[in-house]
């Protein structure tokens, strides 16, 4: 196939998202991402509790909700479900969701975090957190990989030991260091890149799982 021909189809599949998005009224197209990450690796299996990082304007959040609802539809237990959001930028509420307007690196967040989820240890983090990009590779990968740390961070005082964290990185030199880094607290940790990506795009998100002891 020629370069026009595979641009068209790239371009088709974007459409296609973000059409879906709207007709199913999720608030990104990124919704497709979580859901496709989810097909590859169950992450929501037996999730009641869950922190969103970066969550504006809330689409991963309204997935979580339907998936965890499911998952107290089968569930014989009287669960009450704990669902937090956290983003510089405010969002429309979501109904069984809390948010917070904060930037994850303010130090005052491990004890909101604690007193949200009653010093307990949760199920599964989610964040498709990133940087405004300013054009400069170098300079934007270096900032993601900030956010990366702090988010890796968060998960290792608040994740219960079995569960999952997903994160986002832009490819690039910087990568492979921190990915060292996630494999030392991890047990397994894989590189996934979601259909609903843009062709263009350079990231990837890693799933990680089972913190180690
Ligand atoms: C790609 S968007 C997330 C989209 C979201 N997953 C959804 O489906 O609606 C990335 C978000 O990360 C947020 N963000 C970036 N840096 C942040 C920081 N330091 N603290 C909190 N949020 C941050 C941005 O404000 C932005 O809303």
């Amino acid at each position: 196939m020629n370069y026009m021909g595979k641009k068209w189809i790239k371009e088709h599949k974007k459409e296609h998202y973000y059409k879906n998005a709207k007709r199913y009224g999720y608030r990104a197209r990124s919704a497709y991402k979580l859901i496709q990450i989810n097909r590859k690796f169950n992450i929501f299996k037996n999730v009641y509790s869950l922190l969103d990082l970066g969550c504006a304007p809330g689409s991963w959040l309204q997935i979580s909700i339907d998936f965890i609802s499911d998952n107290l539809k089968k569930t014989k237990k009287k669960i009450k479900p704990k669902i937090l959001g956290i983003d510089l930028k405010k969002i429309t509420p979501i109904n069984g969701v809390d948010f917070l307007q904060m930037d994850i690196h303010d130090k005052s967040l491990q004890m909101k975090l604690n007193e949200f989820f009653d010093n307990k240890k949760i199920d599964l983090i989610i964040s498709d957190c990133s940087i405004k990009k300013t054009g400069n590779k170098t300079l934007d990968q270096v900032s993601q990989i900030k956010i990366c740390d702090r988010i890796l961070e968060i998960a290792i005082n608040l994740l219960k030991k079995n569960s999952f964290l997903i994160l986002k990185c832009f490819e690039g030199s910087e990568v492979p260091k921190f990915l060292k880094s996630v494999k030392e607290k991890f047990h397994k940790v894989r590189k996934f890149i979601p259909e609903a990506t843009r062709s263009r795009s350079n990231e990837i998100f890693l799933v990680c799982q089972s913190i180690l002891p």
